[in-house]
């Protein structure tokens, strides 16, 4: 099939690689030169592990094409997903503004039949407004269904996840556009839901929301367990042996960030009280998710009395490993808060320096990962990096002012570094 996508972040960069992988013929529609060249290079504007190859591969098949222009992307192709950015505005709500946009481009481009589908998280109702958007625009021997096909993919491990994803969801009116997008997801294997526009909405937001709201159980178990001195992996290992909960996206640690979690639960309490629900769970969600952020600066403080003028070193800024991205990543509240102490602080984040130096631009930062030890009060590890897994503790014990060690991942072994002869705090351990 010929597929468009519109947009080429982490959603439709990956995904239009994959539908390329696959044989089909795809299009990346952006609107900046600049990126657009670089990608025609095969210069990814993101750290994605194996993404670079893949692009580059589907490149050189001639199976990926990059333009700025709607034409003749837009006429030719069968399928067009929709695949832009949707930030939170002020007051909770997705910024639907691009979308929008993008939906008049399409829809003055149409040619023959084409079934035009969402990628982008995007609120109950949108998909309507947007077909409604492209019905207005396009020209009268164009035929158009529209679907809500949404993305469920992680980053970090963005093609796995695209590849062998737990299921596809289809949210269509349309029996023929059905088929299209069947046929299309046919060779990923996954089990496929077929839904109306707004269930398929719904179940993005739901979906993020109930993850978001297991690590914010996971942490309020960990804080509980610091209190009544319970070891909280094991007890939240003995709740996710139950098949009903699971044990996946219970680790505690500094609270979740990235870009997807922290909007999709804001804008769906918004989407709720739209509708005049008020979605208190998830608010409660969002409060123990900052103080999930607190505890780690309350500990440090706990740790070193006075922070002012205390060196400290943090492992780690991503909002997760194997990502340079900083969106909402913790490390910034914490660092921020930290800094606002009067801490001196030194970090290193192997793949994330770069763009954490625009968001935390007075930090200094190390060359190394041995670096951050050197003449440090504390350390403190944010992101679990799998270079932070298997460090030279002795090495570290000798750079060190004073052995203070707070793992906010909870990824070494308390009585290993005990015994080294650190002060180790982990999250409920
Ligand atoms: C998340 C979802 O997992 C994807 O299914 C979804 O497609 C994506 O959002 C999206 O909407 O685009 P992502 O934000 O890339 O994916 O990363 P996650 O692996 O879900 O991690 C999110 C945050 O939760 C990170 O800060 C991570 O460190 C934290 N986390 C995760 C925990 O603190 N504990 C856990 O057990 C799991």
């Amino acid at each position: 099939m010929k597929i468009t996508f519109i947009g080429h972040g982490y959603v439709g960069l990956v995904t239009a690689a994959v539908f390329g992988d696959f044989g089909n013929e795809v299009f990346v529609i952006g609107h900046t030169k600049k990126k657009i060249e670089d990608l025609r290079r095969g210069i990814i504007p993101f750290y994605e592990p194996g993404l670079a190859e893949l692009v580059k591969k589907n490149i050189e098949a001639a199976r990926l094409t990059f333009t700025l222009d709607y034409t003749p992307a837009i006429p030719e192709s069968d399928a067009i997903f929709i695949a832009v950015g949707t930030p939170t505005t002020k007051t909770g709500d997705a910024d639907l503004s691009t979308v929008l946009e993008v939906a008049k481009k399409i829809g003055k481009s149409l040619e023959g039949y084409t079934v035009v589908a969402t990628k982008s998280t995007v609120p109950t109702g949108t998909n309507k407004k947007v077909q409604r958007i492209l019905d207005e625009t396009k020209s009268r021997g164009a035929e158009v269904d529209y679907a809500s096909v949404p993305e469920f993919l992680r980053e970090g491990t963005a093609i796995s996840d695209t590849m062998n994803p737990d299921r596809v969801v289809i949210g269509t009116e349309s029996k023929r556009a059905q088929e299209l997008l069947v046929k299309l997801h046919e060779p990923i294997g996954a089990p496929i839901l077929l839904t109306d526009f707004e269930t398929a909405e719904l179940i993005k937001y739901a979906s993020n929301s109930f993850l978001a709201l297991k690590i914010s159980y996971a942490n309020a178990i960990a804080k509980l367990s610091e209190l009544v001195g319970a070891n909280a992996l094991k007890v939240l290992e003995g709740i996710g042996m139950d098949k009903r909960i699971g044990n996946m996206f219970l680790a505690p640690g500094p609270g979740y960030g990235g870009s997807c979690f922290p909007k999709d639960v804001k804008a769906l309490i918004s989407i709720a009280k739209d509708n005049d629900y008020a979605f208190s769970l998830l608010e409660e969600v969002e409060i123990i998710n900052h103080q999930a952020r607190r505890d780690i600066v309350r500990k440090a403080r706990k740790i070193l009395g006075d922070v002012r003028g205390k060196k400290i070193g943090i492992l780690g800024l991503a909002f997760k490993a194997n990502t340079d991205d900083m969106r909402e990543a913790a490390s910034i509240d914490i660092i921020t808060m930290l800094e606002n102490d009067g801490a001196k602080i030194t970090a290193f984040d192997p793949k994330a320096q770069d763009n954490a130096k625009e968001v935390l631009p007075k930090i200094s930062y190390a060359d190394d990962i041995y670096a951050v030890a050197d003449s440090a009060d504390l350390l403190i590890l944010l992101t679990e990096w799998n270079e932070f897994m298997e460090l030279n503790f002795d090495e570290i014990k000798k750079r060190m002012k004073a052995l203070n060690i707070i793992d906010a991942r909870n990824i070494y072994d308390p009585e290993n570094l005990r015994a080294l002869g650190f002060n180790y705090i982990g999250v409920g351990r």
